[in-house]
């Protein structure tokens, strides 16, 4: 018999784009010795397949079959982390055909042993609803405009800021007012508003957050036994 399976602390980290939500989850996961998904990567993943092959982003049967390949050498491509890969990314991800494509490998992600932190859109509401611990990050269209400006510049795209300010926008209205698995908050997740917040005060807000929720339910998980 091999050892029993540890049960699995899910932390769910969802928010809008450039809320700071994946370096968020990136520090919680180092913090709590957990793995780490940026689901967001698998939506681009299946934008960059479909408009490399040409195909229409409307084409939700091929956006579907495309979701249904993506390997790990992939997800490491720098290309998915531009500018470009975000609105096809937003474009594919209204298909549910394509949400249903990723949804088993996130939930296993989730539930392996010991448990993992994801961060997206939909973690809280959709992928994990039973995770114990849920946050769910904002910060105005402005500020998270200014994030994103400074981190494309520093990666080499010249973009003004007005057009990202115009994209975080656009985003946030297709993913938060699409019918499959909108962007929102789960009622249980606790809200944390950075516009004001340095990124070090975001994430010592959300490990004080983390941490509350996981004595929470360790405590839970000892009266279960
Ligand atoms: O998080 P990121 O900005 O990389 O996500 C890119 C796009 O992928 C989002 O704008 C959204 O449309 C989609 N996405 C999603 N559900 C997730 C993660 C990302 O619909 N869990």
């Amino acid at each position: 018999m091999g050892k029993p399976a540890r049960p699995s602390f899910i932390v769910a980290v969802d928010g809008p784009a450039a809320s700071g939500k994946g370096t968020i989850a990136t520090r919680l996961a180092a913090e709590l010795g957990l793995p780490v998904l940026d689901t967001g990567l698998l939506y681009r993943a299946v934008g960059v397949l479909m408009d490399r092959a040409g195909l229409s982003l409307d084409d939700e049967g091929a956006a579907a079959a495309a979701a249904a390949t993506l390997s790990a050498d992939l997800l490491s491509d720098p290309a998915l982390r531009t500018r470009a890969a975000g609105e096809l990314a937003s474009r594919v991800a209204v298909h549910p055909r394509v949400r249903d494509a990723l949804l088993e490998f996130q939930r296993t992600f989730a539930r392996q042993d010991g448990g993992a932190v994801l961060d997206g859109r939909d973690i809280g509401t959709v992928i994990c609803p039973e995770a114990p611990a849920k946050l769910f990050v904002t910060a105005t269209p402005e500020v998270r405009a200014e994030r994103r400006w400074k981190q494309l510049f520093a990666q080499g795209e010249e973009v003004s800021y007005e057009d990202v300010l115009a994209d975080i926008r656009r985003r946030d209205a297709r993913d938060g007012g699409r019918d499959a698995a909108p962007m929102k908050a789960a009622p249980d997740a606790a809200l944390l508003e950075t516009t004001e917040m340095t990124i070090e005060q975001a994430a010592d807000a959300a490990r004080r957050i983390v941490e509350a929720a996981r004595v929470r339910w360790e405590a839970l998980e000892r009266d279960d036994r």
